[in-house]
């Protein structure tokens, strides 16, 4: 880590941010996500600083207001005093991210703020640039930044690109967007785990067998060819989003109440997260891919990644955590499922009628819901049973979209929902390897979950258990007994 200079600016403050400066007013991520969140931030009274928009499109502060507009409304967000306000408090700086009087007019429209927020919203080339760029104004001192994912390709280009940062900024005013952290039901993985005292005794090796983690799609690239052939599901994916819910569902108890803590024990579970072989990871790609626009003809990006990692600490030691996603799968659905060990002992003949264990399920979308199965007696003179569910909770409709809770919280200086660099370096450091070396990708097709290469990992583990398509998503028509199919009966 390269020391830093105090000199540079040294925000500790948990003060407001007095101006949220946006790097790539005109993209695709400020008309789906920025717009929408700032909106709602002003709804919630968590917005009434200027909020300057930068982008190279030979815009006017017309234009930008126009998109916003759009885009708040196509969000399905009605046209009212909020949006209006929005609209006032919206400033705009055109120009080159290489050209000093693109800064020097950012400088003039940030004005008297003497704690701005800036979003780089912008591919991660460019955060060099701008950084030296809001350094050569002054923009840098008692800011903070906000930087999205991809975090780097790998853990050089990560490591080089907070040496990078940390030039103008202290650790602790960057904050990295891992979207998913903002999530309620991500967020409740947390709050399950630690606010109840049932679950720790059983929360280890002696009592769990494997855990599996499946984040599915059923929809393509959607336009997005270009940045996708250059990522793939393990970069785009696995390296952050599946790698966060399994720190949250792995990590040691916070030992203290604050940000830190939680962060600190999160990246001791990436550290201990064994780095991936090439035998431990499938790679597939759906058929059709590449002819997307922007994927390479002879693409070998994998839309479909499949993992089994390996946790070396006391507590995970020899416990299988079994991860993938994909995009074009059988359906649209992440979801978390702890399997506990089995009895010691078979006491009822109908042992071998369902192979799963008792489990407990974390359904994180399209709907939140935890529900926890345990075998009970079918009445009748025989001793059989089935697995039932208990459902602890469920939430069809989520509180707050992730983008409003992450921007109001950087604003507010609150670091509680973003990444640290040991974190996101030890997560790189987890898939580095196979990043590069790794078996060529097996074609699936689109609506399937996967390549069929994919159930070697999950073999000795009854296999890949599928998220339910149907009766989570309408709790009304819930059945008693959820029968998952059985990952071979779907394919
Ligand atoms: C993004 C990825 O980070 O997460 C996308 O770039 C993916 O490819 C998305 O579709 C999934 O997020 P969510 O919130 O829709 O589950």
């Amino acid at each position: 880590m390269p020391p830093y200079d105090a000199a540079n600016g040294s925000s500790t403050s948990q003060e407001h941010a007095d101006a949220f400066v946006f790097f790539g007013a005109s993209g695709d991520l400020a008309r789906k996500q920025i717009f929408p969140a700032l909106r709602a931030m002003v709804a919630a009274g968590e917005l009434r600083v200027p909020v300057v928009g930068v982008a190279f499109s030979g815009w006017t502060l017309d234009d930008l207001r126009q998109r916003a507009r759009e885009s708040i409304l196509a969000h399905g967000e009605p046209d009212d005093e909020h949006l209006a306000t929005l609209v006032s408090l919206l400033h705009y700086v055109d120009g080159d991210y290489n050209d000093p009087a693109t800064f020097e007019a950012l400088r003039a429209e940030v004005g008297d703020a003497k704690r701005p927020a800036h979003y780089l919203a912008i591919p991660p080339t460019l955060f060099g640039t701008v950084i030296r760029g809001l350094q050569s104004v002054n923009l840098h001192r008692d800011a903070r930044v906000i930087v999205e994912k991809p975090f780097g390709r790998d853990l050089a280009s990560a490591q080089a690109l907070d040496d990078e940062v940390q030039q103008a900024f202290p650790e602790e005013s960057i904050f990295r967007i891992d979207h998913y952290l903002g999530k309620d039901e991500i967020m409740n993985l947390l709050y399950f785990r630690f606010a109840n005292a049932l679950l720790e005794p059983l929360w280890n090796r002696q009592y769990i067998d494997h855990v599996q983690i499946t984040l599915a799609e059923d929809f393509g690239v959607q336009g997005r060819g270009a940045f996708y052939d250059s990522a793939g599901a393990l970069r785009d994916v696995v390296e952050n989003h599946i790698f966060q819910i399994v720190a949250l569902l792995a990590m040691e108890p916070p030992a203290y109440q604050g940000y830190d803590a939680v962060q600190k024990a999160k990246e001791a579970v990436f550290r201990s997260m064994r780095p991936l072989r090439r035998e431990d990871l499938v790679r597939g790609q759906f058929v059709g891919y590449r002819d997307e626009a922007g994927v390479a003809p002879a693409s070998d990006v994998e839309t479909f990644a499949a993992a089994r990692v390996e946790i070396d600490s006391w507590r995970w030691a020899g416990v299988p955590w079994l991860v993938r996603t994909g995009k074009k799968l059988a359906t649209t659905a992440g979801e978390v499922t702890v399997f506990f060990k089995r009895p010691p002992q078979a006491l009822f003949d109908d042992a071998q009628l369902d192979d799963r264990p008792n489990y407990l399920r974390f359904r994180l979308s399209p709907i939140s819901e935890i529900a926890l199965a345990a075998r009970v007696k079918t009445p009748g003179e025989e001793f059989r049973g089935t697995q039932r569910e208990l459902t602890i909770h469920t939430e069809s409709k989520l509180e707050r979209e992730p983008y409003e809770r992450l921007l109001a919280g950087a604003m507010a200086g609150e670091r509680a929902l973003f990444t640290s660099r040991g974190s996101v370096e030890a997560a790189w450091r987890v898939v580095d390897a196979v990043l590069d070396d790794h078996d060529p990708a097996h074609p699936y097709e689109p609506g399937t979950w996967g390549p069929a290469a994919a159930d070697r990992l999950a073999e000795d583990l009854g296999g890949w258990f599928n998220p339910d398509t149907t009766d989570h998503l309408h709790p009304s028509r819930r059945r008693a007994h959820t029968d998952h199919t059985s990952p071979k009966e779907t394919r």
